[in-house]
């Protein structure tokens, strides 16, 4: 595999395009966590999975757009404007009293198979939140507020995440839709027209920083720091880069008993060792800190009785450190090599994605850090492991992460959790760090 080289940047115009409400009712009880946990209960039921396997939402399926749908209703009630752009994306403004650049706010609606029902969830219905709140309170504040719900961020169907915010980033050629498929082998430029998006068009979903001021994404924290730490808020000054890549290791099927253990060529014992490999890079006191995962192993052909003679290996790598986590991308791939050598069999590798982490900007950090600390002392920085939109926003404005605490540290799970009292207190310093935000002499 060449070494692994970081992404390009570009900005184009936004067209937005028309769009409907999904007729769900916006909940108005008197007490925002109550509202939350309403909301986050008709998100959750807009399922491809029975409940009790969790919320399998994916990215750019019927399903997706369903529930931003009715997230676009939700706003609309409120007495938003809200638009879908070219890429799928939900924005919702709430006009300020002068034409200044928007602040804005937001998070995604796609899941993992059988995940949970916060990742990001949380953050758009906190979004949701934000605006009632102003409307009702009757808040005014001169930049305009948007409210963006982030079309496919997770890497779970087509292996490259943030689609939506990469989007917005300008960070797109439309040629490279065709060339991105899921495990069907449809194209994400397909699975877009299929939903009726626009993927030859994709640049025009970008932002341009002079209609952009700045940007706050809340979301659950999926690990266990918050909750072991005793605090209630985590607010993010660095999120961890990913690269993911499949190794495709051909060996030689045959049959399981009477093929003698010397002339095997075992695509799937190859496979395991590399997976081995990826976790012993990993834990090498010398990756502190970076995180190797073989989230999915297909074998092929996938007969008890038959030597396989294809497998994949599907890795992940993710790390704080630039250089380090494309060191250990390469790395793994250099003794996949070798293990393939020793074992007669051969390799192709294939880059699904690679984003680089990403330090958010202090002065953004300092606003949410006064948001939080006006309503607790219980918060603390921290860096965040997973992936998120704000990485991306981040290439065009100055943005920002607020982390509200998980149970157990669990997530794309279905026991995935986090209280809608945490979420509603989030949701309350989200909308002070927007306020505060709107008041900030770097955007006046
Ligand atoms: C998103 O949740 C990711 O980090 O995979
Ligand atoms: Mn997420
Ligand atoms: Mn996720």
């Amino acid at each position: 595999m060449p070494d692994i080289a970081l992404e390009d940047t570009g900005e184009k115009p936004v067209t937005p395009t028309g769009r409907e409400g999904g007729g769900i009712e916006l909940p108005s009880s008197a007490d925002l966590a109550a509202r939350i946990d309403t909301m986050l209960r008709i998100l959750a039921s807009i399922s491809d999975t029975a409940p009790e396997e969790g919320v399998t939402r994916l990215a750019f399926t019927p399903t997706e757009r369903a529930a931003h749908d009715v997230v676009a209703g939700w706003f609309d009630e409120i007495g938003l404007t809200v638009r879908q752009d070219v890429a799928g994306n939900t924005i919702a403004e709430d006009a300020g009293t002068d034409s200044l650049q928007a602040i804005g706010t937001g998070s995604h609606l796609d899941s993992v198979p059988r995940g949970g029902r916060f990742d990001g969830i949380a953050g758009v219905v906190a979004s949701v939140a934000v605006a009632q709140m102003l409307k009702e309170q009757g808040i005014s504040h001169t930049h305009p507020f948007r409210f963006v719900v982030f079309a496919g961020e997770e890497g779970a169907r087509f292996g490259q995440p943030c689609i939506g915010s990469k989007a917005v980033a300008g960070l797109w050629q439309p040629e490279h839709l065709d060339e991105v498929t899921d495990a069907e082998g449809v194209s994400l430029a397909e699975a877009m027209r299929l939903v009726g998006l626009e993927p030859g068009r994709i640049a025009e979903a970008s932002w341009r920083d002079k209609d952009w001021g700045a940007f706050v994404e809340l979301h659950v924290e999926q690990g266990a720091v918050l909750e072991t730490q005793g605090s209630l808020l985590g607010i993010v000054d660095l999120i961890s880069g990913s690269t993911r890549f499949e190794i495709d290791v051909a060996g030689r099927a045959s049959h399981s008993g009477s093929t003698p253990m010397s002339l095997r060529a075992d695509a799937l014992s190859a496979a395991a060792e590399i997976t081995l490999v990826a976790e012993e890079l990993a834990n090498d006191s010398r990756h502190r800190g970076t995180r190797c995962t073989v989230g999915k192993l297909t074998v092929f052909p996938g007969s008890i009785t038959t030597i396989p003679g294809r497998a994949v290996v599907h890795l992940d790598v993710r790390d704080v450190d630039s250089a380090r986590q494309r060191q250990t991308a390469n790395q793994i791939v250099r003794r996949a090599e070798l293990i393939a050598e020793r074992r007669g069999v051969t390799l192709e590798v294939r880059l699904r994605s690679d984003t680089s982490p990403v330090v958010l900007p202090t002065w953004i950090r300092q606003v949410i850090t006064e948001a939080c600390q006006e309503h607790t002392d219980r918060w603390r920085v921290m860096s965040s492991g997973a992936s998120h939109d704000t990485q991306l926003v981040n290439t065009v404005i100055p943005s920002g992460l607020l982390f509200v605490p998980s149970r157990g540290g669990l997530s794309h799970v279905p026991e995935e959790w986090s209280s809608a009292a945490d979420i509603a207190r989030g949701s309350e310093v989200l909308l002070n760090a927007l306020l505060k935000l709107d008041a900030h002499p770097h955007l006046t």
